[in-house]
């Protein structure tokens, strides 16, 4: 570990590690406050350097067929487990998960690899019946061309691996920008890349400005798709200047789960669920319940066992073992998740368990936090918190869940506790949400389609929708005679 804490880190274009002539970001671990690493802050001439690379690189990996593509997916996937300690203990002390959870995030990320390698041979174009004779009509299918991938600090290695598995094994070229929060899970990666043996240029990763890396990317027309995830305000502004040149785009953005459990749940697996989903990356992920419904029959029993279980949580540096609870990313997540509560208890809601900060460890952490009875007048029922704090608000029907539910401008996850399987179809037929836990409080996985509806994103990740989004149809016209 100490070697994480004093190495300086580069960024890769073109097959080269480059960037130690500028000026460097230091990269803090939450837990502590300690700069782990540094990576240099690369701007619009580096990302351009990458453009120029992905883009001379594109032709000849387009060209290969599928299965070679594969093959250098597949040694990725195999490295990616060999690593897992490793991509583990970087992607802990960068941005402070619990240990547990990112040895299971890096095995997360890697079976997105397996699964696009897999899932690249499956890219199958069309021969439709014709309409008249001495005609063939085919729909042939292309990659999209060179890919920039704008990945979030909450997931370093899985928001990568979602949307390089399947660029990659469509036969596009990437640059990567991670978060200048947690880059340095990307930078191994890339080593990973460079070990899998992956052509120069097909993956390029550059670390630094923002602002400077995205309009570098956005004015460059051989850039043809741009895949991100992170906050529904950048979201709007990359499709705005994405418009003149119509480049085509994946957005996961942000999410308000609600979490329904009704009064015939299996009380004990709703708990199990929203723990699951809840705490979760310490409730910093785009998915984790966070409006909670319970009906009036199961509310006292399901709130005074969700806060015991909450109790039981182990807060601490993610690198210890036994923790549950790691940091917030900053101190700007930790303000809002204050204010969230604080708005909470003046508005009347009461707090069960938890409620405070901790931070006499130098590190910006927050309690395990149960509060009950909040109503949608809280800005905490209207907002995403992004942090372990639970608000439970008593409901009276069906209904009433999914009007609330509903009522908000996303529409990424939701979750929903009933045994009742007439009445768990009719509720969820009505929830708009792209995502639906139905007694399952972690539905995610590599193979299935993951995205959101309303301003929650466009596209889906992961399952073959995930790599339809990296290809485009070109129709042909046969003339026979
Ligand atoms: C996210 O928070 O955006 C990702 C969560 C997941 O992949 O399960």
């Amino acid at each position: 570990m100490s070697e994480v804490k004093t190495q300086q880190y580069l960024m890769s274009i073109n097959g080269e590690w480059v960037g130690d002539e500028l000026d460097s970001l230091n990269v803090v671990n939450p837990a502590n406050g300690e700069t782990v690493g540094t990576v240099p802050n690369g701007g619009e001439e580096e990302a351009n350097r990458a453009i120029d690379a992905a883009h001379e690189a594109f032709g000849p990996w387009s060209r290969l067929t599928a299965y070679e593509r594969a093959g250098y997916l597949k040694k990725l996937h195999q490295l990616m487990l060999d690593h897992e300690e490793e991509l583990a203990q970087i992607m802990t002390l960068e941005m402070g998960k619990p240990i547990k959870e990112s040895r299971g995030e890096v095995k997360y990320a890697a079976s997105f690899i397996e699964w696009f390698a897999e899932e690249g041979k499956r890219i199958y174009g069309e021969t439709i019946p014709t309409h008249v004779s001495g005609k063939r009509l085919q729909v042939w299918k292309k990659p999209v061309g060179v890919v920039a991938a704008i990945t979030p600090w909450n997931f370093p290695a899985a928001m990568l691996t979602r949307k390089i598995g399947p660029a990659l094994a469509a036969g596009c070229s990437v640059l990567m920008k991670p978060s200048g929060e947690s880059p340095l899970t990307a930078v191994k990666l890339m080593e990973l890349c460079e070990e899998a043996g992956f052509p120069k240029g097909v993956v390029n990763l550059v670390t630094g400005s923002s602002s400077k890396i995205a309009k570098a990317i956005m004015v460059d027309d051989r850039v043809r798709k741009i895949t991100f995830t992170g906050s529904t305000e950048v979201g709007k502004i990359l499709i705005r200047q994405s418009a003149d040149q119509v480049k085509r785009l994946s957005l996961e953005l942000g999410g308000h789960a609600p979490l329904i459990v009704l009064d015939d749940a299996n009380v004990d697996l709703a708990v199990k669920g929203v723990m699951a989903s809840k705490f979760r990356n310490s409730g910093q992920t785009c998915i984790c319940a966070n409006r909670i419904y319970v009906q009036a029959g199961v509310y006292d029993e399901f709130v005074e066992k969700f806060a015991e279980a909450a109790e039981q949580l182990k807060v601490g540096n993610g690198t210890d073992e036994s923790c549950d609870i790691g940091p917030l990313i900053n101190q700007a997540g930790l303000d809002k998740v204050n204010r969230h509560v604080e708005d909470a208890v003046n508005k009347g809601a009461s707090v069960v368990t938890g409620g405070k900060e901790l931070t006499d460890s130098g590190g910006v952490f927050f309690q395990p936090t149960v509060i009950k009875d909040v109503d949608r007048s809280m800005v905490i029922m209207q907002e995403e918190t992004f942090g372990p704090v639970a608000p439970v608000q008593k409901i009276a029907s069906d209904e009433e869940a999914v009007k609330l539910a509903n009522d908000t401008t996303y529409g990424l996850a939701a979750y929903v506790f009933t045994e009742n399987v007439a009445r768990g179809t009719k509720l969820i037929e009505q929830l708009n949400f792209g995502i639906v836990g139905w007694n399952d409080g972690a539905p995610s996985a590599a193979q299935v389609p993951f995205g959101g509806m309303k301003e929650s994103g466009v596209g889906r990740e992961g399952g073959h929708e995930g790599i339809d989004a990296f290809v485009e149809s070109q129709y042909v016209a046969i003339g026979m005679d």
